[in-house]
């Protein structure tokens, strides 16, 4: 059998909330709840939510920044939650981040030349020149840009040396959270072709979160839906789009323009706020917003149960539930 690249087993994320967040609020915000997942070698998952569902929460925790509450991660096969120090760190390289906000996340003071050269040097990696001047190429940049800072650069730019410092050490996976949100939308295309290009020649197995369904579906094999920190359905993306059985599932896509020519005009979507996180009560995290909901839904937490052998929903009445097609959408 081939060991997945990365598998979640229950993973969680509880932060406890203190009393200067919040006098009033006390106990606490489970921002991920029992996740798991795996993703095979060469697949790209797509992790679709709305904001404050827990995605970023879910990305640190499998970089190690954040420590799960409870719950197992294993990056091809080993313990990522059960090591600290040295040997995690010899791990590193092989799993790297991606963030939404490449200015942030780089160096002001650093060239793109510097930038680069700093992580081939610290994972042992020949870094001259050559080096950088190649790493800079598999992302479509020139050496011209060699000695240029971070705000000399276009935000499309800065995407891309974001994704060149992260293949610079040859990881086998990126998690790549919300990559394309702070770019302008003519630029989301190019860099979300460079993403299609690279996971293909460098045979990447890529974790890729966003909140918009229709980016995901254009890069990922399976996708996941989260809710309030828990998945709510899985499956192949085609599968998906064929027959989404979460009520949830079903309001994201009739929520997309064009996904339902003439049929689903009215753009029918989600009332209301994503409910709060914190000290959630019994039953199904989605009831309060579920157009089907009903009394039972209230009363238990639904597990994901198995629609096909690759598919899987938590809704205790997805088989009760009209099937929706999105497959004919563009
Ligand atoms: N360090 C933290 N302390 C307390 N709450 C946090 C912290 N980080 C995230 N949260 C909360 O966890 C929930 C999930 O946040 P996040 O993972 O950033 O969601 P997303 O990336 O889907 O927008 C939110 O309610 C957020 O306020
Ligand atoms: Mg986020």
């Amino acid at each position: 059998m081939i060991q997945p690249v990365l598998k979640l087993i229950n993973l969680s994320k509880e932060f406890a909330l203190s009393h200067s967040f919040s006098a009033l609020r006390s106990g606490k915000l489970l921002a991920v709840d029992k996740v798991s997942l795996e993703i095979q070698p060469g697949q790209t998952l797509g992790l679709v939510g709305e904001s404050g569902c827990g995605k970023s929460t879910l990305a640190k925790l499998i970089c190690r920044l954040e420590s799960p509450t409870s719950g197992e991660i294993y990056f091809k096969g080993a313990p990522l939650h059960a090591l600290a120090g040295e040997d995690l760190r010899k791990l590193r390289h092989g799993f790297q981040p991606i963030f939404q906000d490449p200015f942030g996340s780089l160096n002001p003071r650093f060239t793109v030349f510097e930038t680069l050269a700093e992580p081939l040097r610290l994972f042992g990696f020949p870094s001259g020149p050559n080096e950088v001047s190649t790493l800079l190429s598999t992302v479509g940049m020139g050496p011209e840009l060699l000695f240029r800072y971070p705000h000399q650069l276009s935000g499309g730019q800065r995407q891309r040396l974001g994704i060149a410092r992260a293949l610079a050490v040859q990881p086998e996976l990126l998690i790549a959270d919300e990559p394309l949100s702070s770019l302008d939308v003519s630029i989301q295309a190019q860099v979300l072709n460079l993403f299609l290009d690279l996971k293909d020649k460098l045979n990447l197995t890529v974790l890729f979160i966003s909140h918009d369904l229709r980016v995901v579906s254009h890069i990922s094999d399976t996708i996941v839906i989260m809710y309030l920190g828990r998945v709510m359905e899985t499956g192949p993306a085609r599968e998906l789009f064929q027959e989404p059985r979460h009520p949830y599932t079903q309001a994201l896509f009739k929520a997309l323009p064009k996904m339902a020519p003439g049929r689903n005009r009215q753009r029918a979507f989600l009332q209301g706020e994503l409910p709060t996180p914190i000290n959630p009560k019994p039953g199904c995290r989605f009831h309060s917003r579920c157009p089907n909901a009903a009394p039972i839904c209230l009363q238990y937490e639904n597990e994901l149960e198995a629609v096909s052998a690759t598919h899987s929903v938590a809704c205790c009445r997805w088989k009760q539930l009209e099937t929706l097609n999105f497959a004919t959408a563009p």
